[in-house]
């Protein structure tokens, strides 16, 4: 409950956006893929390579069951944990969704010129746009449950944090109000 929660694909920014945001609003930073990494003792790289996609999906429900029972914290989840419909309806239950909605071609120009090198094991395929369209395509429902979408191409980190900051203190009132008058 009362957390701000993003969700999108791969290299939209959720998790430089989500510590900065964090820092700024005064709310505990969690970061789904960390949280996942530390609960295997393996990176996911490894986790796809030893045990494969359901095994990581496995823990990625319970991390995302973890998370959501915790409270005022920016959330920010792998790029394929709002498309399951059970993380979906938790990550949704009184906390503000917002999707980080990036281009394909953003993403592979990320990709490549990424200083993390974090490697995506999902998206390593001989033509990674054609691979990033399609995935995109497959999760385009899923991620239009947010509750708010914002562009995040061309913009930079700094205006897409003023925006949900603003937006995050927007809902709060909004929530304060319906407590008052429930
Ligand atoms: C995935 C995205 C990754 C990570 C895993 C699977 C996906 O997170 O959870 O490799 O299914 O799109 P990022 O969105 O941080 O790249």
């Amino acid at each position: 409950m009362d957390n701000l929660v993003l969700v999108g694909f791969s290299c939209s920014g959720k998790t430089t956006v989500g510590r900065n945001l964090a820092r700024r609003l005064h709310l505990t930073f969690a970061d789904s893929d960390r949280l996942i990494e530390e609960a295997a003792g393996r990176s996911i790289p490894e986790i796809f390579a030893e045990r494969g996609e359901p095994a990581f999906r496995e823990i990625e429900r319970d991390v995302i069951q973890r998370v959501c029972a915790n409270t005022l914290q920016v959330v920010s989840t792998g790029g394929g944990a709002f498309v399951d419909p059970r993380n979906r309806q938790q990550l949704r239950a009184g906390n503000l969704v917002v999707h980080l909605q990036v281009r394909p071609e953003t993403v592979v120009y990320r990709l490549r010129t990424s200083r993390s090198g974090r490697p995506r094991p999902l998206l390593d395929a001989p033509d990674p746009l054609q691979r990033v369209r399609e995935l995109m395509a497959a999760r385009h429902d899923a991620y239009a449950c947010a509750h708010v979408t914002i562009g995040v191409d061309d913009r930079s980190r700094h205006d897409v944090v003023a925006d949900l900051t603003r937006r995050w203190l927007a809902w709060r009132r909004a929530a304060g109000q319906r407590q008052r008058t429930a």
